[in-house]
């Protein structure tokens, strides 16, 4: 699918691996409306690209009113500049590690349901709320194609360290839910993907002790260094791009698996 005048929505666009894919998609051509909490990074991504095709709607994708008024200020705004929705990009993410059992007793329910909120729900709240308009785009090209839905999970998915109950919960749920909603969407002609990174420099992974970061790097293979935001950004275009990726969760990873303990 062409990006050039084609709308995409991302949450958490404002910041590392969705800044990174904002920009590439600047590039291309796109219109990219940001969905995301930090009205500052946001204006800093507008100012980079000096450009109009760039919008921030303040969001909290935790809270459901406020997703379904972006989603829809965005659309008012693709069917204003003529360049219909082209993907929803869920990227806003969180971590927020804890052990199942500590000395200090069990899990805090509180802080589970905050991770879960944000990386899960937030997630298909944002995809369910940009269907609506997603679904009725006109179709193009021989496949009647409409566009795409890309999904963050993440390697600890499969190797959930230790401590990262929430996360890998949250990112599993992502993982998950890639095949059915590519079945369910094929009658539009939405393609649903997931990306799963391991360690990517972002301001995420930038709070990280460093002995931790060291036992990741350890871990990877090749190249034996953190992913870059723009190396992720690539793939994603590539998922817009190539019609045959459809139902796929891809791993950006270097060959690593993660260590059980950091
Ligand atoms: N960086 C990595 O190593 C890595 C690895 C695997 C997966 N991921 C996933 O990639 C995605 C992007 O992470 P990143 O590294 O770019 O992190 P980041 O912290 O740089 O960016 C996350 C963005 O999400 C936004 N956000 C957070 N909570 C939000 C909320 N409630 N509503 C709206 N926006 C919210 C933040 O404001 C920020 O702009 C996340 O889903 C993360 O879990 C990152």
């Amino acid at each position: 699918m062409k990006i050039e005048n084609r709308t995409f929505v991302i949450s958490g666009g404002a910041s590392g691996l969705g800044r990174a894919t904002t920009l590439d998609l600047f590039a291309k051509g796109g219109y990219i409306a940001i969905l995301d909490l930090n009205e500052e990074l946001a204006k800093q991504v507008i100012s980079a690209t000096s450009s109009s095709k760039v919008r921030f709607f303040e969001t909290d994708v935790t809270n459901s009113e406020q997703v379904a008024a972006s989603v829809k200020a965005a659309a008012a705004w693709s069917a204003e500049t003529k360049a219909p929705f082209g993907g929803i990009i869920a990227a806003a993410g969180v971590g927020k590690p804890a052990l199942t059992y500590s000395r200090q007793g069990p899990l805090n329910l509180d802080g589970f349901k905050f991770v879960i909120d944000i990386n899960l729900i937030g997630t298909v709240d944002l995809i369910r709320n940009g269907l609506e308009y997603l679904t009725k785009v006109d179709p193009e090209g021989a496949d009647g194609e409409r566009g795409v839905v890309i999904m963050v999970a993440s390697a600890a998915a499969y190797e959930g360290q230790s401590g990262q109950l929430a996360y890998s919960a949250s990112k599993g749920g992502v993982v998950s839910m890639t095949l059915p909603m590519a079945r369910d969407l094929s009658k539009y002609g939405i393609r649903v993907l997931t990306l799963a990174p391991s360690m990517f420099d972002s301001p995420m992974t930038e709070k990280m002790p460093p002995k931790v970061k060291e036992s990741l790097l350890r871990s990877m293979e090749f190249p034996k260094r953190p992913g870059k935001p723009h190396e992720f950004s690539q793939v994603a275009i590539a998922c817009i791009e190539s019609t045959m990726l459809n139902g796929e969760i891809i791993r950006l990873d270097g060959a690593s698996r993660m260590p059980a303990r950091l």
